[in-house]
């Protein structure tokens, strides 16, 4: 996939409509929303500070949360405006819509160089809908369009699908970035090359799995997502978190415990050589649980799902909250056996204190691992950057659904358009 990339050429002294994910958690202050966390932000600098240096205006346009097509006071995009200037340095007007002639009017009195923010798009119901009319409005705004959300571009919305339509439109810098690295990582690893992967949901991991099996050497589950595999085994979960067959699929008879389990039988022959000689099965899953009544419990038991399950005393209201001691040290020596790794998802309800540990230590042995170490997915993210790990991986996605679609083998709509030798010609 060759994205087309803006060039001198083509952007010098335009106007250019920049379709930015500043999605970013929000907080009240004070009876102000202030920007909690400004990853996706500063990831749309390069863009940002290329458009800048080609004396183009700039103007960027976000979703920011769910609306339902109207105004919501949490979910205005003006305090990313407000900490773009203040806490980043990087002067950026506001204006209370997206469309329509105040925005146009805006637009007009920005310099050359200068930075205008548009109203949250989703504050307009044709936004989800890719409504043409909408998208032509927003397309009106500008000469030039750059997608600089990756992380959105599963969405085939106005802003990152319909306005393609209308004008020019180039690949950001930042979403080139993403697209390279996960595409490297389905196409061409370093081997082994092992995926970890946890969450609540394995609805939302089962087409990686299955695409990202074909390439990768071992897969190590964590989460939720385990007991789907150890169901599969016939191992107890008891009154384990398990996402078997949820109620959007219940109609199409869509049951994860079997597909895990057709994952399970679909790999059997092929094996992890841990150390290079002890075979392991090339999809693993926990060996011993953090176990306890609820998530809520401080009172915690290690259970060894080898030995232990023999046990008839056994407490049978347990629910498995973390990987276990002897997981950790397994996975950790995988770990560092491993040229490529990618992971999404945390290996326990990581929320909470006595669940955190399998999760951080999976952070803390990929931090420290000489392999390429790619991570995505929101909460996955987060705890990287709540241990300061940031700097100690090699790639950090943006994306949550958006990069597991794409490791997914899906095509994206929005990146369609950006693609060299698609669409040239706009009405
Ligand atoms: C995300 O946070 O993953 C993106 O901003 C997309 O948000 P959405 O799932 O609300 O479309």
């Amino acid at each position: 996939m060759k994205l087309r990339l803006p060039t001198n050429l083509d952007v010098k002294n335009k106007t250019v409509l920049v379709r930015v994910d500043y999605n970013v958690p929000l907080k009240k202050v004070k009876n102000s929303w202030r920007v909690e966390n400004d990853r996706r932000i500063l990831a749309s600098f390069e863009t940002i500070k290329f458009l800048q240096k080609n004396h183009t205006k700039i103007i960027l346009m976000t979703h920011l949360g769910r609306p339902k097509g109207k105004f919501e006071a949490g979910l205005s995009s003006e305090p990313v405006a407000r900490y773009l200037t203040k806490n980043l340095n990087i002067k950026t007007s506001f204006v209370d819509d997206c469309i329509g002639e105040k925005v146009q009017t805006a637009i007009d009195q920005l310099p050359a160089g200068g930075i205008l923010l548009l109203e949250n798009l989703r504050f307009h119901p044709e936004e989800k809908k890719n409504d043409k009319k909408f998208a032509r409005q927003l397309a009106n705004l500008a000469d030039v369009y750059i997608n600089e959300a990756f992380s959105s571009s599963h969405r085939a919305h106005a802003s990152t699908e319909g306005v393609t339509h209308y004008l020019p439109s180039f690949a950001g810098f930042n979403l080139q970035k993403e697209v390279l690295t996960l595409h490297k990582l389905m196409t061409q690893p370093d081997h082994p090359f092992f995926i970890i992967v946890g969450g609540a949901k394995i609805s939302d991991k089962i087409d990686v799995l299955e695409n990202l099996l074909q390439i990768a050497d071992g897969v190590l589950v964590g989460g939720v997502v385990a007991n789907n595999f150890l169901k599969a085994e016939g191992v107890e979960i008891h009154k384990s978190y398990l996402q078997d067959t949820p109620a959007d699929l219940k109609k199409e008879g869509v049951n994860f415990v079997k597909l895990a389990d057709e994952l399970i039988e679909e790999t059997k022959t092929e094996k992890i050589l841990k150390d290079g000689y002890i075979p392991l099965p090339k999809i693993l899953y926990p060996i011993d649980v953090i176990a306890a009544a609820s998530p809520d419990s401080t009172q915690t038991q290690v259970i060894d799902l080898i030995h232990d399950m023999k046990d008839s005393t056994h407490d049978k209201n347990l629910m498995y909250l973390d990987i276990g001691p002897k997981t950790i040290k397994l996975y950790q020596e995988l770990i560092n056996q491993a040229r490529t790794i990618f992971w999404n998802g945390p290996m326990g309800y990581f929320e909470k204190t006595p669940f955190r540990t399998g999760t951080v230590k999976i952070a803390q042995a990929l931090a420290k691992a000489s392999a390429r170490t790619v991570a995505g997915g929101g909460d996955t993210v987060d705890l990287i950057a709540d241990l300061e790990l940031e700097k100690n991986f090699t790639y950090i996605s943006t994306a949550g659904g958006a990069s597991l679609l794409f490791l997914a083998g899906q095509k994206l709509p929005a990146l369609n358009p950006l693609t060299i030798g698609t669409r040239k010609h706009y009405s």
